[in-house]
């Protein structure tokens, strides 16, 4: 078996065996396969797709790519993923919250993929949080704590990690059976028994329309149900961003407005739906309503903030940012975006052309190995629906070049689009 021969059936549209997967997984992961022939295999993979069976033998190959948590001695244990958004801190906000509720949430998240943000890339924003702990660490943190996020730092799905900044840098994100994988790979390696799934559709989705995101739900709950993980899908729309900013210290401190209350009406939605159903899941509740009035109330009593803050301190992360979120670092310049002569209601608002705007200011990667600027990016004062008089500030570009900035600004006006 060699890799050529790989690449050339899946370049033909014929399927690959679970030999000829697990060939590429495993040499792959072991740097016996170049990236470039990587590359060719998932360009081959996103053009011609896969049957399920595919998937499912991809999936597995990934998880075994590395170790596989048992967390079963900590009970029920819940995790929760999205396939991918513009200005989705939803975890952020989530995780806390649900830990704060008495049920253990362990969780491994991803870097920043295409025009997407990423949870990882988010809290590296905060000093001196770690995302690359142990795996002892890891469960230890949830035993002690009820709570930890992580990189793929550790040995776990290492094959996710190195396919997904592939993926990243050469434009095939948008593929049923490469998020697939990606996201129930990863989760069956982190351990936990149930799964909730933020599928999103739209413009800011790798789905972009309702009935795709179905389908890669169906095919994530499949592959949950094969693994033995109870695993749930919410469809969510993104066709604008979620909540008030997009870039990565930005969203840090949204999300920390939103455990102190001051939460945007989208991301309260979409936090509450998934949170009552991680927590029907756990056996805490079969009455939705009621798991949110719960969530609401670990928010106003400031249980929830208070476990975010734990989270970070016992992850090597500065609280004091937390405490203080005028401490994190601004972007050099914060430059208004004035719609001259434009009045009217915000009519689209697209979230994909303000996530490439927010990498176009470094926010995101353009190159596999480019480091992230965590202060750059865009907070949206209106959003679709709201109001706009010709005066009116509809929103910051942040940036820490200033003729990338005025870009962005000329770039943003474009975007608004108001009837
Ligand atoms: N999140 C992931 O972890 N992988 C994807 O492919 C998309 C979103």
């Amino acid at each position: 078996m060699n890799i050529q021969e790989i690449i050339a059936k899946k370049r033909d549209k014929q399927e690959l065996t679970k030999e000829e997967i697990n060939f590429f997984i495993t040499e792959y992961t072991n740097n016996n396969i170049a990236d470039y022939q990587a590359s060719a295999l998932i360009m081959a993979i996103y053009l011609n797709g896969m049957s399920k069976e595919e998937t499912v033998n991809l999936t597995l190959a990934m998880a075994n790519s590395g170790d596989i948590l048992d967390l079963s001695e900590l009970g029920i244990v819940v995790d929760k993923h999205s396939t991918g958004g513009v200005g989705d801190k939803v975890t952020l906000i989530l995780a806390p919250i649900i830990a704060s509720l008495g049920v253990p949430v362990a969780k491994m998240s991803g870097r920043g993929l295409g025009y997407t943000g990423g949870t990882i890339d988010k809290l590296e924003s905060i000093p001196g949080y770690k995302i690359n702990i142990s795996e002892e660490e890891f469960i230890k943190n949830v035993k002690k704590i009820g709570i930890s996020l992580i990189g793929q730092t550790m040995n776990l799905a290492p094959a996710d990690k190195k396919i997904y900044a592939l993926r990243d840098a050469t434009s095939t994100t948008e593929s049923i059976p490469l998020i697939a994988s990606s996201i129930m790979s990863k989760k069956i390696a982190a351990g936990a028994s149930k799964i909730v799934l933020d599928v999103t559709y739209g413009s800011g989705a790798f789905m972009k329309t309702k009935d795709k995101a179905q389908e890669l739900a169906n095919e994530m709950i499949e592959i949950g149900k094969m693994a033995g993980r109870e695993t749930v899908a919410i469809i969510t729309p993104m066709e604008e961003p979620l909540g008030r900013n997009v870039g990565n210290t930005l969203e840090v401190i949204e999300a920390v407005e939103a455990l102190k209350g001051n939460i945007a009406e989208d991301v309260k939605n979409v936090v509450l739906e998934l949170g009552s159903n991680m927590l029907k899941l756990a056996g805490k509740g079969n009455n939705l309503e009621e798991n949110e009035s719960k969530m609401l109330e670990n928010i106003s009593n400031g249980k929830a903030l208070e476990k975010f803050k734990e989270l970070v301190a016992n992850q090597g992360g500065d609280v004091s940012y937390i405490e203080d979120t005028n401490k994190f670092e601004k972007a050099k310049y914060i430059l208004p975006v004035i719609l001259e002569n434009q009045k009217g209601t915000v009519k689209e608002l697209k979230a994909e052309e303000i996530g490439k705007l927010s990498v176009f200011l470094g926010g995101g990667r353009i190159r596999k190995e480019d480091k992230i600027d965590s202060a750059v990016g865009i907070t949206l004062n209106k959003k679709v629906g709201d109001k706009v008089e010709k005066s009116d500030i509809v929103a910051y570009i942040h940036s820490n070049d200033e003729e990338k900035g005025k870009e962005a600004v000329q770039r943003l006006k474009k975007i608004y689009i108001i009837k």
